[in-house]
């Protein structure tokens, strides 16, 4: 057994404060991410954001200064939910404004203790808050949810699925879209012809070299002609390692197939 294997690791931890602590774990008490949670890889506390209120009525939002529709959550009720759980760990607002959330901000956050998650509900949050906690605020996507509890699963089970023990090799997370800064290329599966469609010969080929040449090749222009964004920035800082591998990314996109 290695050293690192022999050692231990300390639980990733998540914290969820929310109005609907009930949804947690949710989806991720399944499949790989549930498996983990059962193992103690992570642990996930949802807290109910309620029980910070102080009137008999449990108020957690009220009406927006400057008037307009809808509720905004109160700041002194999310401080004090956010205090009763604030530690090392990185604290995250999830919010349609926030910075969109990437797969390094993921790794990032992966690679840490932990995660503290304040999920919104109603208009938004008072921005004082957000401002006296510092926290970071982070976008799943240009769209908007009814609540922050999804988006937050969204966060939990990207950054679940990459701590050491949660995927197995057969998973790996090494090949897969934008760890590289690429889209994967396709997959094909049994059967070889399946509605008189084949796969691409060299995958057949069992040339280990041609199919990696093959599937970079596929991960290029499907990553150019889908992500010029990142498409843009891969070449900005790769453009050596391009050369050096002899995969311009030039007219190379022809895929054969099978003759059926
Ligand atoms: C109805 S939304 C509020 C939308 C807000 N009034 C706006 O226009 O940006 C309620 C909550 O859902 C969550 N939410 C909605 N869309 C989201 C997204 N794309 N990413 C992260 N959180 C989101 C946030 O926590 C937000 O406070």
């Amino acid at each position: 057994m290695s050293p690192q294997a022999a050692t231990p690791r300390a639980p990733w931890r998540a914290s969820v404060l929310t109005l609907f602590p009930e949804v947690f774990p949710g989806p991720l008490g399944a499949s790989l991410a549930g498996r983990a949670l059962g193992e103690g890889i992570w642990s996930c506390a949802a807290h109910d954001i309620r029980a910070h209120a102080t009137d008999r009525h449990r108020t957690v939002d009220d009406t927006p200064f400057g008037g307009g529709a809808g509720m905004v959550m109160r700041p002194d009720v999310l401080d004090a939910a956010l205090g009763a759980v604030a530690d090392d760990r990185p604290a995250i607002v999830l919010t349609p404004r926030g910075v969109p959330l990437t797969q390094a901000r993921v790794q990032a956050l992966a690679d840490g203790p932990g995660v503290v998650l304040l999920c919104g509900r109603y208009e938004g949050i008072d921005q004082r808050v957000i401002e006296a906690r510092g926290l970071e605020e982070v976008s799943i996507g240009d769209f908007v949810l009814s609540g922050g509890e999804l988006a937050a699963m969204v966060l939990l089970d990207a950054c679940v699925r990459l701590l050491p023990g949660v995927m197995g090799a057969a998973e790996s997370a090494e090949e897969e879209s934008f760890t590289a800064g690429l889209l994967e290329y396709p997959h094909y599966t049994r059967p070889a012809v399946w509605q008189e469609r084949g796969v691409p010969e060299v995958l057949l080929s069992g040339n280990h070299a041609a199919v990696a040449a093959w599937r970079r090749e596929q991960a290029e222009r499907i990553t150019r002609e889908r992500r010029p964004d990142l498409w843009a920035a891969q070449t900005a800082h790769s453009d050596t390692t391009h050369c050096d591998a002899g995969m311009s990314g030039t007219a190379r996109e022809k895929t054969e197939r099978t003759p059926l």
